[in-house]
């Protein structure tokens, strides 16, 4: 990977999703503050509606009820007068304390200034009238102190139920402040008409227009109570909110080296790959073209030895040719093996029945055990197992790793060749008791040139792989230190029936 290449997938790995996750992240948090502060707006919000509509509910229950059960009408005017400021004096929120004739007139009060105007206008009389209940009036007024207040007023009832006139009262827009205040000091609420006239607020003074704002509707007036949402910091949620982007950095991070690690190996693996093909064709290639010029002198030095051999019967001169005549088989045998590297792989294949083949292979397996002093097991299924191969590149696979075994071994330990069925493939299970390998050895065995022996080609075990792969076999092998080796071959048995 190139410096250019690093920098694309660190920016593809790392930053891309840093910021994505980030941003997504921020979105989220930005929106559950929101919903948060909201949730808590709304709840004050119910808290303040409910505390101011339970203050209007009580008023008009005890104006109702002082205009139905009082002989307001019936006094003399110091009785009014003092009626009217006990009942001031009753209870803190009371302003000022009126009572009114039909027309709405104010006829006493408790007030030491009291207006000139109506304080109610047509529409509340009429409604109070109509239903002979407290109303709530539309207007607000001042009192004495000038302070803001909001009048209820109820109607006064003849005997025949006839009005006669109404008992008005002015609560403090002050005693509800101080209500809410002690609910929450710092909060700042507006009290607004439904038309969106202003009643009266709390903690306005500072408020920003990009303000945003929880609106709920009284029930006992036509009014609204906006309660505003906080815009304090959430310090724990921002804390989180660090961490979160912290922890992304260093997974993205560790992402980054995993991949890298990864691809890197992945390079060099094809890397060496590509070296072993090359090696591979270069041997190929040598081998075409100098295997057939070995093997054709080879062939007449061995018939001209063989000639030398019966020309001196002397003993000392049969063991030297015999000596002579193994190496030249040795020569044939790893020019045979370049050969097979050299030729391409496609052959003709036939079916064939895998204990034909080793049954024919046996007397070879069982004079090369005699040489290395080892005996051989057979144990063969009794059931045909065809399978579709090259007859002598078959024999030529069990062969070689037989020999590996018997290379493994020392004298006197056994070798099984072990040929049964399985679902639907047949194995070749070739187990020594040699010297087994390492773990990390067993993954080299394939590999080309790959040998542990001073005159070892390190191809026999390669060669013997691509003959079964290109059988559409599979070749294993599983070895344990000191104790042996075992070679599984398993070749995909025919349907149908076996033609030699
Ligand atoms: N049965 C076995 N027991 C122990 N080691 C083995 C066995 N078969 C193969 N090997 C190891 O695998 C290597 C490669 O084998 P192979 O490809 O046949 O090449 P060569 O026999 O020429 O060394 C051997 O050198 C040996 O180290
Ligand atoms: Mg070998």
């Amino acid at each position: 990977m190139n410096s250019r290449q690093r920098f694309s997938k660190y920016i593809l790995i790392v930053i891309l999703p840093l910021i994505i996750l980030t941003i997504t992240y921020w979105l989220y948090f930005d929106y559950s503050i929101q919903e948060e502060r909201k949730a808590k707006a709304e709840w004050i919000g119910s808290v303040y509606q409910k505390s101011i509509d339970q203050v209007i509910r009580e008023t008009k229950g005890n104006v109702e009820w002082l205009s139905r059960n009082s002989s307001i009408p019936y006094m003399d005017e110091k009785s009014k007068n003092q009626l009217l400021d006990s009942i001031k004096d009753t209870d803190p929120r009371y302003a000022d304390i009126y009572l009114l004739d039909r027309e709405g007139m104010t006829i006493h009060s408790t007030s030491k200034q009291p207006p000139q105007s109506k304080l109610i206008d047509h529409e509340d009389m009429d409604l109070a009238v109509n239903t002979q209940k407290a109303v709530m009036a539309n207007k607000t007024g001042i009192d004495d102190l000038n302070c803001t207040c909001f009048t209820i007023f109820a109607p006064i009832l003849e005997k025949n139920k006839e009005v006669r006139g109404f008992l008005l009262v002015q609560i403090k827009f002050d005693y509800l402040k101080n209500i809410l205040n002690t609910l929450s000091p710092e909060q700042t609420v507006k009290l607004q008409t439904n038309e969106r006239e202003k009643v009266d607020d709390i903690n306005i003074g500072n408020v920003n227009p990009s303000s945003r704002w929880m609106t709920l509707p009284l029930t006992e007036a036509e009014w609204s109570i906006s309660v505003k949402m906080l815009k304090k910091k959430d310090t724990q949620n921002i804390h989180i909110f660090y961490s979160f982007i912290f922890f992304t950095f260093i997974i993205t991070h560790v992402i980054y080296i995993i991949v890298y690690e990864f691809l890197y190996r992945r390079n060099s693996k094809k890397q060496k790959q590509l070296i072993d093909d090359q090696k591979l064709n270069f041997v190929g290639t040598l081998a075409a073209s100098t295997a057939h010029e070995i093997k054709n002198p080879l062939t007449g030095i061995k018939g001209l030895v063989q000639l030398l051999n019966e020309k001196h019967p002397d003993e000392q001169d049969q063991f030297y040719y015999s000596i002579i005549m193994k190496e030249i088989e040795r020569i044939n045998s790893i020019v045979s093996e370049f050969l097979i590297l050299g030729k391409p792989m496609v052959q003709n294949l036939s079916s064939y029945d895998v204990r034909g083949i080793v049954a024919e292979l046996r007397p070879i397996i069982e004079s090369e055990a005699r040489f290395y002093c080892i005996e051989v097991e057979w144990d063969i299924v009794r059931s045909p197992l065809p399978v579709y191969c090259t007859k002598d590149q078959l024999k030529q696979v069990i062969l070689n790793i037989a020999k590996n075994g018997f290379e493994a071994m020392e004298q006197g330990k056994n070798l099984t060749i072990h040929i049964y069925q399985k679902k639907q493939e047949a194995i070749i299970e070739i187990i020594d008791t040699g010297h087994g390998l390492e773990s990390n050895d067993i993954q080299k065995v394939f590999e080309p040139f790959y040998t542990s022996k001073k005159e070892g080609t390190g191809l026999g075990l390669f060669v013997c792989k691509r003959i079964i792969e290109l059988f559409n076999g599979t070749i294993e092998i599983t070895s344990k230190l000191s104790e042996g080796t075992t070679v599984m071959i398993r070749l995909p048995i025919l349907k149908e029936n076996v033609s030699k």
